[in-house]
């Protein structure tokens, strides 16, 4: 009677699904079963405006992500006018949430000339009234590699501000808890001061409730203190909030096998890092993907449905062996990690915030975040980073971009490479 009373309602609501919602206590996510939960998660995108809008299409993508053995997956853009009720329903169906990043490519904050404006924090806001009432909502992320340098950490205080903002905004309407967190480039001369950042402060309405880290550091065989994840899980030691690999999957040396993923969902890892998102489901031009839609139609305009040459719909094909390595890797690690009822949190407290150093991070400690409509050189935020103007943030700025050589032995570097060529690509590509 109440089960059936139970699909009446969900019925009749459109909205509802019955997956468990995800939050962040410390430094995990549970379910609200109290299971702690690990994102195996793939980056879903290739249309540049909107892939959650083709019921269909997700339908068709959500079963092949549900035998890979996804729970997860991340969008970086959306339109907030589009009906997504469809593709969160499939996903949620096959037991797959969703994180999704609230910027645009029009909205996202400009690290050259950091701002954190209205036109942002609304545009922020309306995908976030878009996206809150789906269960399978599982964070959102204010920005990705907004920080793409390392002479740009100048910009972190406004993706602080942008998350005071909508983790404001997310309580003044009374939405569920819904962490906001923040995606980053893996820049060796600003680890782990930007990780720290983010977090640190007596007062958490104004820092990330979560961390992913874009990294490409693991290439073929390797393990985990050669390809340099030892040091990254030296950094998230004692971290207050969920860390987790935001982008990951170097492609250099192919077939791709996935090893790190038994790192990271194994006893190296586990205990601290809440998983990864395999950078990226659809086969683009720079081969990363895991599946493909078909021959590549190549035609050299930008037609409906088609963009530049790849097939944007159409019934998904894994791409071989790569797929299999994924899902072979992921069959076989289950961590179980705690139950929330076992957890203990009050050991935890923020890092502390960085001082500036000499190799490359420019904040000086815990600066006084920038308010709406400020941007960088005229808030207090930045004056105090860099002491004077943005001119002698340029000067420790260009030092700091030259010890990027010798820095970390070269892995982390070659892996954000390839990282930012990725989203370069993508970003060319979609023009
Ligand atoms: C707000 O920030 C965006 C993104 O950086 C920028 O494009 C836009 O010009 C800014 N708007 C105003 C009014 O400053
Ligand atoms: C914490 O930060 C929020 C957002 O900036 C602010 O509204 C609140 O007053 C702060 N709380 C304290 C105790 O300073
Ligand atoms: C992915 O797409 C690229 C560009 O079209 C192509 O070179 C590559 O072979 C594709 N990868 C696979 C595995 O199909
Ligand atoms: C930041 O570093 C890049 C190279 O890594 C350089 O091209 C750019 O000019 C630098 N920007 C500033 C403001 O120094």
């Amino acid at each position: 009677m109440l089960a059936r009373f139970g699909v009446l309602a969900a019925l009749a609501c459109g909205a509802v699904n019955a997956i468990a919602t995800i939050s962040q206590v410390g430094s995990k996510f549970f379910d609200s079963n109290g299971d702690q939960f690990y994102i195996k998660g793939v980056a879903y995108q290739l249309t540049p405006d909107d892939p959650l809008i083709n019921t269909q299409q997700c339908t068709l993508d959500a079963a092949l992500m549900k035998q890979l053995g996804a729970n997860t997956i991340r969008v970086y853009h959306v339109d907030p006018n589009g009906d997504h009720s469809g593709c969160m329903s499939t996903f949620a169906d096959a037991g797959i949430y969703l994180i999704v990043d609230l910027d645009t490519f029009t909205t996202a904050i400009d690290p050259t000339v950091a701002s954190w404006n209205d036109t942002q924090y609304n545009a922020y806001a309306r995908v976030m009234d878009a996206f809150h009432s789906y269960d399978n909502t599982l964070g959102f992320f204010v920005g990705n590699e907004v920080i793409a340098l390392a002479n740009q950490s100048l910009a972190a205080p406004y993706i602080k501000a942008a998350a005071r903002d909508l983790k404001a905004y997310r309580n003044t309407k009374g939405y569920r808890n819904i962490p906001v967190g923040y995606s980053a480039a893996d820049i060796s001369e600003l680890r782990p001061m930007l990780q720290n950042y983010l977090a640190c402060g007596t007062n958490s309405s104004e820092s990330i409730d979560f961390f992913g880290l874009n990294a490409y550091e693991w290439c073929g065989d390797s393990s985990f203190s050669v390809s340099g994840y030892s040091t990254l899980n030296t950094y998230a030691q004692g971290y207050n909030i969920p860390i987790f690999f935001s982008e990951t999957g170097c492609n250099t040396v192919r077939p791709r096998t996935f090893q790190d993923q038994s790192s990271i969902f194994g006893s190296d890892m586990s205990g601290l890092w809440s998983g990864a998102i395999i950078y990226e489901w659809i086969n683009e031009t720079n081969a990363y993907g895991l599946i493909e839609y078909g021959q590549d139609v190549s035609p050299t305009v930008v037609a409906s449905g088609v963009v530049a040459g790849i097939s944007v719909t159409g019934t998904p094909t894994p791409v071989a062996p790569d797929f299999t390595n994924l899902q072979n890797q992921w069959a076989t690690l289950t961590p179980t990690g705690v139950k929330s009822s076992a957890y203990v949190t009050s050991t935890l407290t923020p890092p502390a915030c960085p001082s500036s150093t000499s190799g490359g991070w420019l904040v000086q400690g815990d600066v006084a975040l920038p308010t709406i409509g400020q941007t960088q050189g005229t808030s207090s935020a930045a004056a105090t980073a860099t002491g004077a103007s943005t001119g002698t943030a340029t000067g420790s700025a260009a030092s700091a971009t030259s010890t990027k050589g010798s820095a970390s032995g070269g892995k982390e570097i070659a892996g954000m490479s390839v990282g930012l060529v990725a989203v370069m690509l993508t970003f060319v590509f979609w023009l």
